[in-house]
């Protein structure tokens, strides 16, 4: 009796097996053939979408560009842009905003588009249409903080040489954003150290927060600030790094005060921002009224009671100035 059992659960196995690969097999070549007519079709598609458009057959438009958008998948977010203008042109205002949504999940990141673009006239002052520029916004700035270029000028090697954070020690990196330093001080700082990721940003937090999980790391705080309070425990931080923030801050003297206050003995500040250029050399980076020279910066944390440790003049667009308590 306990072979016969045996010998019909190991047919099911063989059974199971079979239809296993039969489905993997077949689901593989479907996978190949839709790659293939993706590529295929997507020009001929987006030809008849742009015709379709032009032509103000709107509901042909909508449905070939249905079409496309399941052809390339989620990420192709200018196609689900163009398809919110084209359904807010209708008077479809709730498919509308589904579908601006769905652009933003995607990636598009042209918020001053979104405000000021005429298909989307009648909502402006709703809440939605501000919650979803939001969205596209903090796309961009995410790309900005990202982007592979940005290593070029940012020179993180040799920063974080420069830098030398030691192994056990706590770090603030306030303004942490997508965390482009805090993952290499975590790494720097090892386990027994420990690093506080302050930032304004929701978005900002969000990113991080999957940055940190994906990375595996145990020794990063994240915390949601004020604009002008750091929120450090008393005397509990060896560095605190502001990196392209503090041009941020409005009263850099009393903001000063506050990150003394957090800084244990013998504790450093490091500020790292923008060397004022005029926009027409760089125009990316903050705007003409939130840049100063760094001795501006020196002044204005002395009357917090900081004194210039170190500086550093080698990255391209940014200086480097290392501060301790006087
Ligand atoms: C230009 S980003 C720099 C981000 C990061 N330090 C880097 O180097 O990639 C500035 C960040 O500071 C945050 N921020 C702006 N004002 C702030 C403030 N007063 N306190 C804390 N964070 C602030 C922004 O949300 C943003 O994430």
């Amino acid at each position: 009796m306990p072979s016969r059992r045996r010998s019909s659960f190991i047919s099911f196995e063989v059974l199971f097996v079979l239809v296993a690969l039969f489905s993997i097999s077949h689901v593989t070549t479907l996978h190949a053939q839709e790659e293939e007519f993706a590529l295929a079709d997507y020009d001929s598609l987006k030809a008849l979408f742009d015709e379709a458009h032009a032509a103000k057959e709107y509901d042909k438009a909508l449905e070939l560009g249905e079409k496309i958008a399941w052809l390339v998948g989620e990420k192709h977010f200018d196609m689900l842009y163009e398809m919110a203008r084209i359904s807010a042109t209708k008077g479809e205002k709730l498919k509308a905003y589904n579908y601006l949504q769905a652009a933003a999940d995607a990636g598009y990141w042209n918020a001053k588009q979104i405000m000021e673009d005429e298909a989307f006239l009648e909502y402006k002052g709703e809440e939605r249409l501000r919650q979803v520029a939001r969205a596209a916004w903090s796309n961009g700035y995410i790309w900005l903080l990202e982007r592979d270029e940005r290593d070029e000028f940012q020179m993180p090697d040799e920063v974080m040489k420069t830098l030398a954070f030691k192994k056990g020690e706590t770090v603030a990196d306030i303004g942490a954003g997508t965390g482009y330093f805090t993952l290499r001080i975590a790494e720097a700082v090892g386990p027994e150290g420990k690093v506080l990721a302050h930032d304004i940003s929701d978005e900002m937090l969000d990113f991080l927060g999957k940055q940190v999980t994906a990375a595996q790391l145990e020794n990063v705080e994240l915390k949601k600030v004020e604009r002008d309070d750091p929120l450090l425990p008393k005397g509990g931080v060896n560095t605190i790094l502001m990196v392209d923030t503090i041009h941020y801050v409005k009263d850099r003297a009393a903001y000063g005060k506050k990150l003394l206050e957090g800084l244990a003995p013998g504790g450093r500040l490091i500020i790292i921002d923008f060397v004022p250029k005029p926009m027409s050399e760089r125009p990316w980076g903050p705007p003409p009224e939130q840049q100063f020279p760094k001795e501006q910066l020196h002044d204005e944390l002395a009357e917090a009671g900081f004194e210039v440790l170190e500086e550093h003049d080698f990255l391209p667009e940014q200086f480097i100035a290392i501060y301790q308590a006087r």
